[in-house]
This record gives structure tokens, sequence and C-alpha cells, in this order.
């Protein structure tokens, strides 16, 4: 049985004070579940204070993008050892706006992918299809290219504890949901693709859906046999709403 798996992505949002008011929504309503895994990736600048924030909580830090280069003269980087030292263990890796809006290749992504693994971080991949790509019947063929990217460089033993995140870029802050089917199908497809590699890592590695996830659906989409819980970006600025969708992530399936 998969442990559920429920991160926030902040994006490029917040500033100290509405930091501190969500935090403190959000606390008290996390520490009252069990039985799942929460992260909250706020921008760089705020993961100290979002740290301290979270106290001696279960809810983990997490970063939203890392370099792939070493501390050194890489101006406007942050290193996965910064990101350690700055209390996170976990760092969303090749989001779709970090490909489609900063360039990332696919091999960058796997790149920094080894380097989060290399620092002890666990990264979370992004993988998904735009809606055109979803439309000439390319999803699988898309989603396999950016997932062979990473296996090929890392191998399958770095999934090991790894999260992947499908996250289908036409669903991602527009409101539309993939179905609950439509994520499983390539929920399934993904996991199949990893066992090819290794039956075992791929049962065990969290598969989590995201794109317009919010309470009103979690739990329908949480009920999939391959969705193994969220990756969530507008809902996760709401406390209630965040709170919400990690108690149908928390909920028996
Ligand atoms: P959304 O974003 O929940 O606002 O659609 C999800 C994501 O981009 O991680």
């Amino acid at each position: 049985m998969r442990v559920k798996f429920v991160a926030g992505n902040w994006k490029m949002n917040g500033d100290r004070a509405a930091n501190e008011a969500l935090l403190t929504a959000l606390v008290p309503a996390l520490s009252a579940l069990s039985g799942i895994e929460s992260v909250v990736c706020p921008p760089f600048v705020y993961l100290q204070q979002v740290k301290s924030l979270l106290g001696g909580t279960k809810t983990a830090l997490g970063a939203q993008d890392l370099c792939q280069f070493g501390n050194g003269a890489y101006t406007g980087g942050v290193s996965a050892a910064m990101l350690r030292d700055a209390g996170c263990s976990h760092v969303i890796v090749g989001h779709s706006e970090r490909r489609a809006l900063f360039g990332e290749t696919d091999d960058l992504v796997a790149e920094k992918f080894a380097v989060a693994r290399g620092n002890g971080l666990v990264p979370v991949l992004c993988v998904g299809e735009t809606l055109a790509e979803r439309e000439s019947g390319t999803t699988e063929s898309v989603v396999d290219r950016q997932l062979q990217a990473v296996l090929q460089r890392c191998g399958i033993s770095a999934f090991r504890g790894a999260v992947l995140a499908y996250e289908p870029v036409w669903a991602i802050g527009t409101g539309k949901t993939a179905t609950p089917e439509q994520a499983q199908a390539v929920h399934a497809f993904i996991r199949s693709r990893l066992a090819g590699a290794d039956a075992k890592v791929a049962a065990e590695v969290r598969i989590v859906y995201g794109g317009s996830v919010k309470a009103a659906n979690a739990a329908q989409l949480f009920a999939m046999a391959d969705i193994d819980g969220g990756l969530i970006g507008g809902a996760a600025l709401v406390a209630e709403e965040f709170a919400a969708i990690c108690r149908a992530a928390a909920q028996k399936h």
C-alpha cells in the first residue's frame, strides 16, 4: 500500500504576511491528519520563513526548482546543498512552467533529477502533455520521452523513493481537470513503463496527479488505483482547500 503524497506548489506567489496567515491556518489542520505525506513548496526566499512556521510538524519543506550546478560562480542559482541547508527534503523538477517558460529541456530536467538525488533530496518529477499533443494522440509518447530522459541518465534505482507527478499542461491553472479515468490511464502507463525496468520500484513509486485539483474533485481522483496523491497549485494557497485535499488523501480508498 503506497502512502498518499500531497504537495503544495505555491509557484511565484506569497509574501511574509500571507505565508504566515496561510501556515497558521494550515499547520493545525495538517497536524490532525495521519497516513499521508504532505509537503509545501514556497518560493526560495521564503523557505526559511516557512520552515520556522512549520516548526516540528510532519509537513515537509520542498523547493520548486534547483540549479543543476554545485555551489560556485552561477549567478542567480540555488544549489541542492543550499536547499538542504535551508531545511528542504523535497524539490520539484521539470514543472511544465519551467519547461515552457524557462526553456528547460528533457536533458536538463534529467540532470536536475540526478543532482537532487545525489544530494539527498526527494525529486518530484513532473511530466505531462500539452493540449495539442493530447489532441494529436501523442500523450503517451510525450510522457514516455520525458520519463526516458531521466531513466537513461539516472537509472531505475534513482526512482526508488522519488515521486512522479503527471500534470497535463492543459489542466494546470485552467480549472479543467483531467477526469479520474483520463489521469488513471496515464498513471498506469507511467507505472507500466517503469515496471519494464524494475517491477518492484514501479509498484512502490508514488505517481501523483496535478492540474486544477481542488477539494471538490480530489477524492474521486485519489480513489483511482494508480493515483497516489496530488501536486496542488492554486488550491495550495487557500488553507481550507489544501487541508480538505489532504483530508481526501488521508481517507481510506
Ligand atoms: P494548479 O497547478 O493546481 O493551479 O492547476 C498545479 C501545478 O502546476 O503544479
